[in-house]
């Protein structure tokens, strides 16, 4: 579906006609060049719910202004095949004009938890995401939706928004939240992967690695600050050019904290090589 209309009618008949008829309906949104990552999405989906459908846009309200939007891979056939092969009935994939009409004015702005670390380094990128998938629940009204771990602070500013507006569809608590899918080296999967050189690619698996022994050493009762200092080294060692942030954080909040407690943890590290920004996250303890 390209517009509003044949998508409203596409769900609704997915739903069936008639109270008695209703079959549920899972949504999971991508912006394409879809992968193993998106793909595991679709097949928790396709498990917890009678109909699956995703949407393909790439959001240009959520790219920075010296970012990857005009390079941003678009391939919609291969990800419409794909989406197809995995068994997903519908693919939403509206124009940006249809998304954002003129006069569009409209902003929503989750606090706090969308301020440290991504949303830091991206100012306004997490008001992008957070616009876009309100008017996606909106616009499909799915009984769940299905997100990757891979971008934890995302998943959580898409919760705490989806409870703070009350929203029904999908309520805060059908929001899923899957783990992340990994190359044999252990790197996340992820679109911009493929902007990396032969060598960058190769140091690259240095990220989970360091993160690995990082979470290990916190687990074993050593101090957050000098581990994590160990780590960024490690990184800037194997050619990384910089490391914009490596963070324990408490998992719901994600607010830094300096050592474990009987509250869930996560390590989150965002590091840029060849010009190319990967992040990554581990639960700990
Ligand atoms: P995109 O980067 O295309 O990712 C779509 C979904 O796939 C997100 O929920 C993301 O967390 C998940 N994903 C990506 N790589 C993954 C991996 N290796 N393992 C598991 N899940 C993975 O995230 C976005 O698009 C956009 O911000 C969006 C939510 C669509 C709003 O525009």
């Amino acid at each position: 579906a390209h517009t509003l209309d044949v998508l409203r009618k596409e769900v609704a008949r997915l739903r069936g006609e008639g109270p008695e008829a209703r079959e549920t309906i899972a949504l999971v949104p991508t912006m394409g060049a879809l992968h193993e990552g998106h793909l595991i999405l679709v097949r928790r989906a396709r498990e917890a719910c009678d109909h699956v459908v995703a949407s393909v846009f790439v959001n240009p309200t959520q790219f920075g202004a010296n970012e990857d939007l005009d390079a941003y891979p678009r391939q919609l056939e291969e990800d419409a095949a794909m989406l197809k092969a995995e068994g997903c009935a519908l693919l939403w994939a509206p124009d940006a004009s249809v998304m954002y009409p003129e006069g569009f004015v409209t902003n929503v702005s989750v606090a706090q938890v969308s301020e440290g670390l991504c949303g830091a380094a991206r100012p306004g990128h997490f008001d992008g995401v957070a616009t876009v998938v309100c008017k996606l629940f909106n616009q499909v009204r799915p009984d769940m939706a299905f997100f990757g771990e891979k971008d934890f602070q995302q998943l959580a500013v898409i919760r705490a928004m989806a409870r703070d507006l009350d929203l029904t569809h999908p309520a805060a608590d059908r929001i899923i939240g899957v783990p992340t899918v990994r190359e044999a080296d252990g790197l996340a999967m992820s679109s911009r992967n493929r902007y990396l050189s032969d060598s960058d690619r190769r140091a690259a698996a240095t990220l989970p690695r360091a993160m690995e022994e990082a979470v290990a050493r916190i687990e074993d009762g050593q101090e957050a600050a000098p581990t994590l200092a160990a780590l960024e080294d490690q990184l800037l060692g194997a050619g990384f050019e910089s490391v914009d942030y490596a963070v324990l954080a408490d998992a719901a909040s994600l607010a830094p904290i300096a050592s474990l407690s009987d509250r869930p943890a996560r390590l989150l590290v965002a590091a840029r090589i060849g010009s190319t920004r990967l992040i990554d996250n581990m639960a700990v303890g």
